[in-house]
């Protein structure tokens, strides 16, 4: 008998096999791992507060303030107008020209991605994104039906970019430069003559540069600047959120800064354009944006020497390690050490075999476009130091007896 209409699975969009966020789509495989009786010890996301770091006071009083007090209703899809004065108002005070009527405050730097890459990249346009990027680069691209194109960086030079490399993919459909500075999942902080070669490669081929400045609060030795800094005209959209150096990721609270330049105001248009579909991100999390680039924020200083010291316990038990190495992350709370694999073997393979014998789920390199016979994964440090002691020991155990058993 034919099947009914009625029974056959609905077949969904094309595009969704080009989509992919190793990230969270890990987790699967560890709830399996969890079913079977194994404590598993997640290090796959970037989230501070799952680890015990705590969201200032005086954000949390700003948001329930705002909602106690009937501040509960649609915002302008651009934003709250006090949180974009305040986001202007730092960038001015460290050190970039911006006026208040561009920016617009997102959803997280996520939102803030993809309404950037919604406004200025066509199907089939080129967009460079760093190697290894952050996956939701690539993700919102596939979306598109654009092409992302991976400019190295290199391992042996604290994860800098490979400029010969990154000028060699240009094309005349490429549309966009993607800077992650300081990296994730690298922990890179870029010095300022990379960052002006970037600017000046970007400005000779009429790119826009998509900086992403999520971790700009968390250099080990203080914040670092704003890409901005280096050139007031260039063509920068800069985004950050309350995720990561304020310790409140679910609030999904960020905000986009478009350059000053008159080059962008076809692009902030696009942008605000796109925005306007979203209604507006959510309200009273916009009063602690207020609150956050206004306020105290000597927590700020604490948790840069927290992360400094599980960086370097990270950097010291990896290199241990016979057959893995780690270059040490200057910022933020990631590492990539890369195990040597055996021939044959994947990154996948190594990371999916650690979860199923230690419980310790990191993510393959691979997810974030790595070949993935270079054996390279990515570790989230924020766990307290004993236990990340104790990870690396098991790391250690396991990785000596998966090389031997080779
Ligand atoms: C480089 C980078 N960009 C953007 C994001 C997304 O951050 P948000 O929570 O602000 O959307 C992350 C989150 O891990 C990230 O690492």
């Amino acid at each position: 008998m034919p099947t009914s209409k009625a029974a056959r699975p609905i077949p969904v969009a094309s595009r969704i096999n080009r989509f992919s966020y190793a990230i969270r789509n890990i987790v699967t495989e560890a709830r399996a791992v969890e079913a079977r009786g194994v404590r598993v010890r997640y290090l796959n996301i970037g989230d501070p507060v799952a680890f015990g770091f705590q969201t200032p006071a005086h954000l949390i009083e700003a948001a329930t303030r705002a909602m106690r007090e009937g501040h509960n209703g649609y915002l302008a899809s651009v934003g709250l107008a006090a949180a974009r004065e305040a986001v202007a108002a730092d960038y001015e005070g460290r050190g970039v020209r911006l006026s208040p009527d561009r920016v617009l405050i997102t959803t997280g730097t996520s939102e803030g991605i993809d309404l950037a890459l919604n406004a200025l990249v066509d199907e089939g346009d080129d967009v460079l994104v760093p190697l290894p990027t952050y996956p939701l680069y690539t993700a919102v691209l596939a979306t598109i039906a654009a092409r992302p194109r991976y400019y190295r960086t290199d391992p042996d030079r604290d994860w800098l970019p490979d400029l010969d490399h990154l000028r060699s993919l240009i094309t005349p459909r490429t549309r966009v430069l993607v800077t992650i500075d300081p990296n994730n999942p690298t922990g890179a902080v870029y010095p300022a003559s990379v960052r002006r070669a970037l600017i000046e490669i970007a400005e000779e081929h009429g790119l826009t540069i998509l900086a992403d400045e999520v971790y700009g609060e968390l250099g080990f030795e203080g914040p670092t600047p704003l890409l901005g800094t280096l050139d007031p005209d260039a063509a920068i959209i800069s985004f950050s959120s309350l995720s990561k150096a304020y310790l409140a990721p679910g609030w999904r609270a960020g905000w986009m800064a478009v350059g000053s330049t008159p080059r962008l105001d076809e692009a902030l248009a696009a942008i605000k354009k796109l925005a306007d579909g979203r209604l507006c991100s959510p309200g009273p999390m916009q009063y602690a944006v207020v609150a956050a680039l206004t306020g105290d924020r000597s927590h700020q200083v604490a948790f840069r020497r927290a992360l400094a010291e599980r960086a370097r316990i990270t950097t010291e038990s990896l290199n241990a390690i016979p057959g893995m190495r780690c270059t040490a992350p200057r910022a933020a709370f990631y590492a990539m050490p890369q195990v040597s694999l055996p021939a044959g073997r994947t990154d996948e393979d190594y990371v999916l075999a650690l979860l199923r014998e230690t419980g310790i789920l990191c993510v393959y390199g691979s997810g974030f476009g790595m070949p993935a016979n270079r054996g390279s994964f990515r570790i989230v440090f924020l766990a307290d130091p004993r236990e990340l002691q104790s990870i690396y020991a098991d790391i250690g155990a396991f990785t000596r007896d998966y090389l031997a058993r080779a």
